[in-house]
């Protein structure tokens, strides 16, 4: 049988890294999984995220996979190197992408970050943007109605634009020139945040890199699917399937299946 991309986030925030996988990797099999019982996790606690992304990841080896990616800003953050350090196949994050694209398509070397409350805190972007150029000035911002709003489906319309407008305004007076989405939420407000910051500033997402870090990892251990064209994708949600199916099925333009997931007790406390 295939071996499937397991990619998870804390909702449907990481369907937007799904979408980029598919496009290039049209022959990969993928098994998603959204914590939207949970949801969001940017105002929890960095043992918690770290628990549920755990208890995430234990649920997805049943399926063996060859890859997990944590397509959730959140969780990367506080979890990306104990779950690598835990788990014997890749498991990629989408800070570092993120990062990298922004250092590529700024030209005035600030740059703008807009995340969870977790994310932000967590300095993670900060750090990998010095990292790999030590010069960038990095502004900051936490947006924590964002996921709540996506999470209902939300995505446009004049009070999502109020909203957008009213979160982004500490960021209007400085002379950025490219905006990091630092969370895999909002690249489904692109267009709301787009005309709020207005045509000088490109806005990035993780998607795009995380998808080409993923073929470059599977092509190097030559795991690139290559047989199956058309791979059935596997969608789990741990909330409401309803509402989850029908946010998927518009985003990624495909009907599809989801099996809800009740979280046992036992589960909770796996490590
Ligand atoms: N989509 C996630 C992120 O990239 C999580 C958002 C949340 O649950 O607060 O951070």
């Amino acid at each position: 049988m295939q071996q499937a991309i397991a990619i998870l986030d804390s909702g449907v925030g990481g369907l937007t890294v799904v979408k980029e996988v598919m496009r290039q990797l049209p022959r990969e099999k993928i098994i998603y999984f959204g914590d939207t019982a949970r949801t969001p996790y940017g105002p929890r606690s960095a043992e918690e995220v770290l628990l549920f992304t755990r208890q995430i990841v234990n649920y997805l080896l049943q399926y063996n996979p060859k890859m997990i990616v944590i397509a959730c800003n959140t969780a990367t953050a506080v979890a990306l190197q104990e779950i690598q350090a835990s788990v014997s196949i890749p498991v990629v994050g989408v800070i570092q992408p993120g990062a990298r694209t922004a250092i590529k398509t700024t030209r005035n070397g600030v740059v703008g970050v807009i995340g969870t409350e977790g994310t932000i805190q967590s300095g993670a972007y900060a750090q990998a943007l010095k990292e790999i150029s030590p010069q960038t000035k990095v502004l900051s911002l936490a947006c924590p109605t964002f996921v709540t709003m996506v999470e209902q489906g939300l995505f446009s319309g004049e009070e999502v634009r109020s909203e957008i407008a009213l979160a982004l305004e500490p960021l209007q007076t400085h002379p950025m020139d490219c905006l990091i989405l630092g969370c895999t939420h909002y690249p489904f407000l692109a267009e709301s945040i787009g005309e709020v910051m207005g045509p000088s500033v490109s806005l990035i997402s993780s998607a795009d890199e995380t998808a080409r870090e993923i073929s470059t990892i599977l092509s190097h251990s030559g795991q690139l699917a290559r047989t199956i064209d058309h791979p059935i994708h596997q969608f789990f949600c741990s909330g409401d399937p309803k509402l989850f199916r029908i946010i998927t099925q518009n985003w990624l333009r495909e009907q599809i299946h989801v099996t809800p997931i009740v979280w046992q007790i036992t589960h909770l406390f796996m490590t």
